[in-house]
């Protein structure tokens, strides 16, 4: 398959770049800089190059493709305006491709709020967290485009072991004395690593049907005290015990997406292992912190 990515320098668009070349798919991406593009082109990726607040540059001449892939975001406050507007100019752009192709939207496991007791899944109605609510009606239009075979995956929080959503607590293990979590250590992240997600997209793009979403979560949700403790513990900090700080500190910090953080999820990824025969191979986000070097 050719596929064009935008996002590929990212904690998904990097990890999908890399699984879709080690598959034997042709990868083009948007690359916004040179630092992208030296990035894209040791991945073994065809740059194109743009950004995605100006798609009119680079919509028009894009290669021949299958698939696209959409996980490109810079979190500012424009994010929704520049989604949008991005939407708008590629999708018509895609209609003088030869074949129609797929287009996968990376959504979010954020879209569905705090989901208490209750389990989300795919068929949850949303209850998106107030700074990604404008990406419900974008992922709609992916679904319903006449111009795409549209699909969505909601990715759980992505990590690596020192990185991905993972990487404030390897940030605070070097520059405090104690490694902080945002509001409790009860709330319960759902989490994939990011291999794990990269293979989701890459069965997505083989095999999902037009207009289905998948949320990819590998494990369902770990109270956020276990991990913030699993750092402090490997890196032998005094202070087992983490530092709470509230949602709105790390909104001033990070931007009002990061209250996301706050959000106690319970994600299933039950579908798309039944029905894209999706396998994560990472399952214990603890015992991979214990292996930190
Ligand atoms: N990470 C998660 O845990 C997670 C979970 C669920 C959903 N999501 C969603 O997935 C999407 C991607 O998230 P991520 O964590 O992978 O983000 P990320 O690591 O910050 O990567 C963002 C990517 O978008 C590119 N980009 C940003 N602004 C751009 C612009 N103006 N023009 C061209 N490219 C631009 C960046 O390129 P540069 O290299 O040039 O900066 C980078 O490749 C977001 O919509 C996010 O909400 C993420």
């Amino acid at each position: 398959m050719r596929v064009f990515v935008l996002g590929g320098t990212g904690s998904i668009g990097s990890a999908v770049v890399r699984e879709l070349i080690r598959r034997g798919h042709h990868v083009s991406a948007l690359a916004r800089s040179e630092v992208s593009a030296v990035i894209l082109n040791g991945f073994g990726a065809t740059l194109v190059a743009g950004d995605i607040a100006r798609p009119e540059r680079w919509a028009g001449r894009l290669p021949h493709v299958d698939a696209i892939v959409h996980a490109a975001c810079d979190f500012n406050t424009e994010m929704a305006t520049i989604d949008a507007r991005l939407l708008d100019v590629l999708l018509p752009s895609l209609a003088a491709q030869p074949k129609k192709p797929r287009f996968i939207y990376t959504g979010g496991g954020w879209l569905f709020g705090a989901t208490g007791d209750g389990v989300a899944t795919e068929e949850t109605p949303f209850r998106p967290l107030p700074a990604f609510a404008w990406m419900v009606p974008q992922l709609q239009r992916i679904l319903e485009a006449a111009e795409v075979d549209g699909i969505v995956i909601h990715p759980a929080m992505v990590y690596t072991p020192g990185g991905g959503v993972f990487v404030r607590f390897a940030r605070d293990v070097v520059e405090r004395n104690a490694v902080r979590v945002v509001e409790s250590e009860e709330v319960r992240w759902p989490l994939v690593h990011s291999e794990d997600l990269a293979n989701l997209y890459a069965l997505a793009l083989e095999h999902a049907p037009a207009r289905s979403s998948y949320i990819g979560a590998a494990t369902e949700g770990l109270a956020v005290g276990r991990i913030a403790r699993g750092f402090a513990k490997r890196f032998g900090m005094r202070q087992l015990e983490p530092e709470i700080i509230p949602a709105h500190a790390i909104a001033a910090e990070l931007g009002a997406w990061a209250k996301g953080y706050a959000l106690d999820q319970w994600l299933s990824g039950a579908k798309a292992r039944r029905d894209l025969g999706w396998r994560p191979k990472h399952l214990d986000p603890e015992a991979e912190i214990a292996l930190l070097p």
